[in-house]
């Protein structure tokens, strides 16, 4: 109960420091799940959880075989995407379900309504938490996450904090991000670094069943000068998993750091960071996390930490500077944006990241089937599931990629779904159509889509 005097107006729970834990999440779940029963069966779900699965979500704890189109369709019923919408861009942005917008729209409420607690008493043990489940989520510790604000600034972290002089090398390949790319030129410009991109562009490389090649390109790639190497794990363009393990391995005997552009997996698929064995991982919670947009995290493994040093720093002088976390520290930050990860978290452990990868998998392979089917269409996904998980990137005869695009939204002469997709271009004339799967997609609308695309393949 809070006092009747309007000019003293502050929350008695400040006094008691054991009633400040649940505060943060009292009010959401109230209003959530309004009785007894709904709060216990939210709290047994999960006792440290800033945005439950929403109550209707109660029962479908644990997953489902990834062909129930009963339970996954209720599970895309937890996104608030216009009905008539097939939304197929998540590999570009997320969405998040319902139990991740109200988590945020909450924490908005808690800031506005009451800053100083949020800030003063909230912040911390909500960030700890968050931090616990994002380590345990991505095969981590805790010590190893630092939240940054997108895949891009978590790069940049790593890369521009890096020691390196003149003269070192540093590599990457031409299917990396071009605003990673771009970094790397403006770094190597500015500190007389030698940039090296390895060409994977050659036909060669897009369907591999081997990715022992892509291996051997890289490795041809180093030389005793490099000293920091860069590759996407799943490369936005083709959707290809890349050999991270076998490239970090040999990197790591050479001395050589590595930094992985993780933008897509977390949320796809099931990740072990310690098994992968790469120095640094940076990732976004805008795709498919399905956190709120302006959200990711920095990986930085406990032996590369003294290696990385913070660009902006704003902890105390005192800090012994151990671990990601001095990475974080710069100056405000969004505690609703933060809260949103942690939801997103709930929701893919509320249905575990197996039962998604699975069902994600399943719907790239009923696509690429279905694509390749269509006489005329080129399906660039390997059919080996090491390579590929949820992007799968095809193109038509001789149609221009942005048409394809353009037809799938405004569809002219189609009555299915307007179906969201993106062009996809890179080095060696690659150029394509890119449709990101993730659990908001149903079996019907892949289905729609092959039939959309056999459409236009006949025109
Ligand atoms: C491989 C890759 N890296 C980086 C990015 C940029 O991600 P962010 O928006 O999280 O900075 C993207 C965006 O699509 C991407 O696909």
């Amino acid at each position: 109960m809070h006092t009747t005097d309007r000019a003293l107006n502050i929350d008695p729970r400040i006094e008691d420091p054991d009633k400040l834990k649940p505060l943060s999440r009292r009010g959401f779940i109230g209003r959530l799940v309004g009785g007894v029963a709904g709060a216990t069966a939210f709290l047994s779900m999960s006792p440290k959880t800033y945005g439950a699965p929403a109550e209707e979500m109660f029962d479908m704890a644990g997953g489902a075989p990834a062909d129930d189109e009963t339970y996954w369709e209720r599970v895309a019923d937890q996104f608030l995407i216009r009905k008539g919408v097939s939304y197929m861009n998540t590999g570009t942005r997320g969405v998040s379900p319902r139990s991740v917008h109200q988590a945020q729209i909450e924490a908005v409420e808690r800031v506005n309504s009451d800053p100083n607690m949020t800030w003063s008493t909230y912040f911390f043990p909500a960030m700890n938490e968050i931090r616990e489940k994002m380590a345990a989520f991505v095969g981590a510790n805790i010590d190893e996450i630092a939240f940054t604000n997108s895949t891009t600034d978590g790069m940049g972290l790593g890369f521009m904090g890096i020691e390196l002089k003149r003269g070192d090398e540093i590599l990457t390949t031409n299917y990396d991000y071009g605003w990673v790319k771009n970094m790397m030129k403006y770094r190597a410009k500015r500190d007389g670094l030698a940039l090296k991109m390895v060409d994977i562009s050659e036909p060669r490389f897009r369907t591999l069943e081997n990715s022992q090649e892509v291996v051997n390109a890289v490795e041809a790639g180093i030389t005793p000068k490099t000293r920091f190497l860069t590759i996407c794990h799943i490369n936005y363009t083709d959707g290809f998993v890349m050999p991270v393990k076998e490239i970090c391995d040999l990197a790591r005997a050479k001395g050589i750091i590595t930094l992985i552009d993780g933008a897509q997996p977390p949320g796809m698929m099931k990740l072990d960071l310690h098994e992968l064995g790469c120095d640094m991982y940076a990732a976004a919670g805008h795709k498919y996390m399905l956190a709120a947009q302006h959200t990711g995290f920095l990986y930085v493994r406990e032996d590369a930490a003294d290696r990385v040093q913070p660009l902006v720093y704003t902890g105390s002088p005192d800090s012994d500077m151990s671990g990601a976390g001095k990475l974080e520290q710069r100056g405000s930050s969004s505690y609703s944006d933060r809260i949103a990860m942690g939801a997103a978290l709930d929701f893919h452990n509320h249905l575990t990241r197996e039962a998604v990868e699975a069902r994600l998998r399943y719907l790239t392979q009923r696509l690429i089937k279905g694509l390749k089917a269509v006489e005329g269409v080129t399906v660039y996904a390997s059919d080996n599931p090491r390579n590929s998980c949820a992007l799968v990137s095809f193109s038509i005869r001789d149609k221009k990629p942005s048409d394809i695009v353009g037809s799938m939204w405004y569809g002219p002469n189609w009555n299915g779904p307007n179906t969201y997709l993106r062009t996809v271009s890179a080095s060696g004339d690659f150029s394509a159509v890119r449709a990101s799967l993730h659990v908001m997609v149903t079996a019907k609308q892949v289905d729609a889509l092959i039939d959309m695309v056999g459409f236009m393949a006949k025109g």
